[in-house]
């Protein structure tokens, strides 16, 4: 009997031993560094068509954690509406600055990023969403936005911030959250004639609504967007300006907690301008003013079409949220 609990003993100690060296290995590790992506050397041609398409997605896709209203461009500023759990979060300067934007970078470079999430140094980017799935062209027209002579974009001199992440963030870039292979085939956006594929592409490759829409980022999956924990069912944590936590929607068709009682005028509202039934929307639900209705009615139709998933968040009242305990 005594030797068998001496066995277990010094079974758990190895355990002990190993999750200790795993956890050292992690904080010294930090946020880790792959082989920067190879791609071909190319030039995308800055066509106007590309950089008002271009804008429009950066308006809605990276304004939002680039913007510093104080400089009034896209130099960087801390992520103050993610959850503490994460660390102290930084974006990045990406004006033209040469030194202390991305004035130096190719367009390879770029694209890179935007596929994989690896910089031209090889450092994995955190937090910043990688477009597995965004169409080609797409690319190109946010590649040639950030060349354009928008005032956004302009050469601004200040250094981006260094990340400090928690250890929880570490561990995750060290697990679960791995850099996304590039594209083995041309991917194009779905013709509007067929809507609903449209929107399964607004919302699943070019807008991302699913990554905040879902339950949690930790259970997120990118390659299969489908397959992320509670798709499109709401209830991934926020924290407000106002350090308040505040929930995402269920925008699923479940009639009682999700929008599956909503009229198509009623989601464009709530999508382009911010307006929902239940009142204001508040940030990080970005505002998709420029998007044209077209795309927000084809979001309309695809989530009509997706597993509807009960999940009552705080908008929904009292007597739903009596049935989620969460
Ligand atoms: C959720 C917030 C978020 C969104 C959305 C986002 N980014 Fe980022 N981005 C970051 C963070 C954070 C970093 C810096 C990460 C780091 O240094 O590890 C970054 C880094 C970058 C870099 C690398 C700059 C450098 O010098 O390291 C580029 C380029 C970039 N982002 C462009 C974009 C573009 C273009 C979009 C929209 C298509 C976008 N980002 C959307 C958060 C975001
Ligand atoms: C950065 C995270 C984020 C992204 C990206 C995002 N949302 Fe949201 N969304 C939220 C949050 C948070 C709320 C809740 C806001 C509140 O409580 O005031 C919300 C609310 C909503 C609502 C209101 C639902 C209701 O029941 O009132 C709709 C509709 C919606 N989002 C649709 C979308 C669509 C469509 C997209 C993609 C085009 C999208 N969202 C992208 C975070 C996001």
């Amino acid at each position: 009997m005594k030797k068998a609990f001496k066995i277990i003993g010094i079974a758990l100690a190895a355990v002990l031993f190993l999750v200790v060296c795993a956890a050292g290995f992690v904080q010294v590790r930090g946020i880790p560094s792959y082989e920067p992506p190879k791609l071909p050397a190319q030039k995308v041609a800055i066509t106007p068509e590309r950089v008002v398409q271009g804008e429009k997605i950066a308006m809605s896709m990276c304004a939002d954690c680039h913007l510093d209203k104080k400089t009034g461009g896209l130099t960087g500023r801390h992520i103050d509406d993610l959850p503490a759990e994460f660390g102290k979060l930084y974006s990045a300067n990406i004006t033209q600055h040469p030194q202390m934007g991305i004035g130096q970078w190719t367009d390879e470079e770029l694209i890179g990023l935007f596929r994989t999430g690896i910089g031209r140094e090889g450092r994995y980017r955190v937090v910043m969403p990688t477009f597995v799935h965004m169409a080609d062209e797409d690319i190109y027209s946010i590649v040639a936005f950030l060349r354009s002579d928008n005032a956004l974009v302009q050469p601004q001199a200040i250094a981006s911030h260094p990340q400090e992440p928690s250890f929880l963030a570490k561990a995750l870039t060290n697990t679960v959250m791995k850099p996304t292979p590039l594209p083995s085939k041309v991917i194009k956006v779905p013709a509007a004639t067929d809507q609903v594929a449209l929107g399964h592409y607004l919302v699943t490759a070019r807008y991302l609504c699913y990554d905040c829409h879902s339950k949690d980022f930790k259970s997120n999956n990118v390659m299969e967007p489908e397959k992320s924990g509670g798709f499109l069912g709401g209830g991934n944590h926020f924290v407000t300006k106002d350090g308040q936590t505040i929930l995402s929607r269920n925008i699923t068709p479940d009639v009682e907690t999700g929008i599956g009682d909503w009229t198509e005028q009623q989601f464009v509202q709530a999508v382009k301008f911010g307006q929902s039934p239940s009142g204001p929307l508040r940030n990080p639900m970005p505002k998709f003013s420029i998007m044209d209705d077209a795309e927000a009615k084809a979001m309309y139709a695809y989530l009509k079409t997706v597993p509807a998933i009960k999940n009552a968040t705080p908008e929904d009242g009292s007597a739903a949220n009596a049935v989620a305990t969460r």
